[in-house]
């Protein structure tokens, strides 16, 4: 069995933070989503990976390269526009073959991996298995209705008046007929072509098409309130440990990841909490479900329930909750006079000011 992880697309959807960069890598508990669907892959006992990139494509290699640290060996396969999930099968016919696969898009993160799925999958192979979750938006998904017996009898694509809020969560496990089924469909409204078509077609020609329906998933919407749940979901189950460097003035509570080379110094950390490789901590608190990635300056502040990326940094700021700070941002006091806030905010940020 191979897999297909499809890591192309152009990158633009959850602003601000993936304006420069891949939505694929963006850090959950300081691990690029994309890696989490990765380990899954290699935890379910597949080593052959294709990962389709786009416009991204260095950034991706650069993160993933040939896959062995994975325990995976990672065949990159280029598409040149996002032209749809099943446009992206089309283009993987000659690594796929006919072997069964996984198809995991790599923006989502799937609680618990995919290895009983896969086993289950192995065992019964039908001709395709997807996978569904309860939304509270089903109208940013492939929506799914079932029959009183939970057989799969329609899929829709972003339906504007859903049948029902099962959504296609993405992963999808397919035999050979998939192929026949992307060679078949057309592009939808939105100048794709849908794996949610493709496997209707499936539907429709009788094939066995089967469903599960798991609780534990996320996807990027965009929304920081759900990353910010996510990554406080990922922190408690992390292990402490430290492998930088904490000064007798300050105290760490509960399960604190100190990554290589970061000083903490006049601080109290209180975990859950991760604290990346070099990053600088003075003078500061930082409290439960806060992601610090590696290279930041936090100095002077109080950072709680907050994710704050690469190279950012915070001084003499009290107190930032619920906060996604992007990667190289600098957060500093105002001059006292006059009492003014000062802001220099890219496009898409969004900033809540306590005064
Ligand atoms: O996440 C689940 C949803 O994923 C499903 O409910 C939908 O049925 C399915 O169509 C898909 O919807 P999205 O519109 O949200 O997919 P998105 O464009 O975000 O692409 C998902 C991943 O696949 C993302 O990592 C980018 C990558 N991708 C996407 C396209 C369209 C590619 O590699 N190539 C592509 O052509």
């Amino acid at each position: 069995m191979k897999a297909l992880v499809l890591s192309g697309g152009a990158g633009t959807r959850l602003r601000p933070i993936t304006h420069t960069s891949a939505k694929q890598l963006v850090p959950v508990a300081n691990k690029p989503v994309l890696f989490y669907g990765l380990e899954a892959i290699a935890d379910a006992g597949i080593t052959e990976v294709g990962v389709i990139v786009g416009d991204t494509e260095g950034e991706i290699r650069e993160a993933v390269g040939d896959g062995s640290r994975f325990g995976l060996d990672v065949t990159y396969l280029r598409q040149d526009a996002p032209l749809g999930l099943a446009h992206a099968v089309l283009i993987a016919r000659e690594f796929l073959g006919d072997d069964d696969f996984v198809m995991y898009l790599g923006d989502n993160f799937i609680v618990g991996g995919i290895t009983t799925l896969v086993d289950g999958f192995r065992e019964d192979r039908p001709d395709a298995q997807i996978l569904l979750t309860k939304v509270p938006n089903p109208t940013s998904f492939g929506v799914a209705e079932l029959d009183v017996n939970g057989m799969v009898v329609a899929l829709e694509e972003k339906p504007a008046e859903p049948k029902s809020d099962l959504a296609l969560v993405g992963v999808y496990l397919f035999t050979a007929a998939i192929h026949e089924a992307v060679r078949s469909i057309t592009p939808s409204w939105r100048g794709e072509l849908e794996i949610t078509h493709a496997i209707q077609w499936l539907i429709d020609q009788s094939h066995d098409v089967r469903s599960t329906t798991i609780s534990g998933y996320w996807k990027d919407t965009g929304n920081v309130t759900d990353m910010l749940e996510v990554n406080r979901s990922v922190l408690e189950t992390i292990e402490a440990c430290c492998e930088g460097t904490v000064d007798e003035h300050t105290e760490i509570i509960g399960r604190v990841r100190i990554e290589k080379g970061a000083q903490i110094t006049g601080s109290r950390i209180v975990g859950p909490a991760i604290i990346g490789a070099s990053t600088v901590i003075s003078d500061s608190y930082i409290g439960p479900s806060t992601s610090v990635s590696e290279g930041c300056r936090i100095q002077d502040c109080e950072v709680e329930y907050s994710i704050v990326l690469r190279g950012a940094s915070l001084a003499g700021v009290r107190r930032v909750e619920a906060s996604l700070i992007g990667r190289d941002v600098e957060v500093t006091p105002a001059p006292r006079n006059p009492s003014a806030h000062r802001l220099v905010l890219g496009d898409h940020s969004k900033v809540q000011i306590s005064s």
